[in-house]
């Protein structure tokens, strides 16, 4: 695998594959690699010449320092695993490469980007929308992939695709999970074994309140349950679960389409704060 930490060489070296007409495919990441991570990069090698990942925790990104400073960081594992999946090329840059001093540039994406993760994180989607825009123009891959696990974040990059005119083709890969349902996610290295069974309570929050959905349980009904759930279970603080439209991500009432509703949950399982979400209809 190639490793580059500079721009400049990794253009040389793209422009290179580009003009022998090899396809290229781009796999943005934050590190501490697990097998939700590896799907995307098996995605785009069934689809691409040569796949290029990125590992890069992006500071503007965090609205809180304790969550950037414990974010965990394990780069000879990571460049491993990247190995072993048959990554080609691995672009891991410093602060100073990707923001050369600025950070001034930030993104509105109007209502898409003030309810949910938004509301709760400000200024989260407007760090993701620019280092994503960075990658996307150092890159030019022809396709991105990223994960159904953030999915608020893979509507923002829809649009910022759509707005700057890209015209990357975006693929969302299913949430990969553990076998008990826990979604995958690099914070979960910071959950001891009994947070690990706490923080089943998203996934099975999401799985009840689809059924009781489909079975006509009006979704208030449902959301109180779950907030009297997570209060009595006292470790873990639900932050919000919501149903949404899941294109507008517009919070819903209550479901009269099902093909287009999806739930969306956040919650701190101990100090560690974990997302999930459940197409009521998967895609
Ligand atoms: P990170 O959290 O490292 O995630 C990188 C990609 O992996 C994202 O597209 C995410 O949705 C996907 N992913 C994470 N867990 C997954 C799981 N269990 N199943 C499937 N996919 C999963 O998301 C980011 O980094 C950053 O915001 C980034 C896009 C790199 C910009 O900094």
């Amino acid at each position: 695998m190639e490793i580059f930490e500079e721009i400049e060489p990794l253009r040389a070296f793209l422009k290179g594959k580009r003009a022998a007409l090899k396809s290229i495919g781009l796999v943005p990441t934050m590190g501490a690699l697990h097998k939700g991570h590896l799907a995307l990069i098996r995605a785009s090698k069934a689809q691409n010449e040569v796949t290029i990942s990125s590992i890069y925790i992006n500071p503007t990104q965090f609205n809180n320092q304790a969550d950037l400073d414990k974010y965990p960081r394990m780069r000879e594992a990571d460049i491993k695993l990247l190995e072993t999946e048959g990554c080609d090329v691995l672009f891991a840059p410093s602060n100073t490469e990707m923001y050369s001093g600025y950070q001034s540039l930030t993104f509105d994406f109007g209502t898409l980007d003030k309810v949910l993760e938004g509301k709760f994180r400000p200024g989260h989607f407007s760090g993701v929308a620019l280092v994503v825009s960075k990658l996307f123009n150092i890159v030019q891959p022809d396709r991105a992939y990223f994960g159904q696990k953030d999915y608020q974040q893979f509507q923002v990059i829809r649009r910022l695709n759509e707005e700057l005119k890209f015209s990357i083709e975006l693929h969302s890969v299913p949430i990969v999970r553990e076998e008990s349902g826990l979604a995958l996610s690099s914070r979960n290295q910071r959950l001891n074994e009994q947070d690990k069974k706490n923080a089943l309570f998203l996934y099975d929050t999401l799985s009840n309140a689809k059924v009781q959905l489909l079975k006509g349980m009006p979704f208030s009904e449902i959301k109180t349950e779950a907030e009297t759930r997570a209060k009595k279970k006292g470790e873990v603080k639900l932050e919000y679960f919501e149903l949404a439209n899941k294109n507008t991500l517009q919070e819903l009432e209550d479901v009269n389409d099902f093909k287009n509703g999806i739930l969306l949950i956040a919650a701190f399982v101990s100090d560690v704060r974990l997302i999930d979400n459940m197409l009521l209809v998967a895609e």
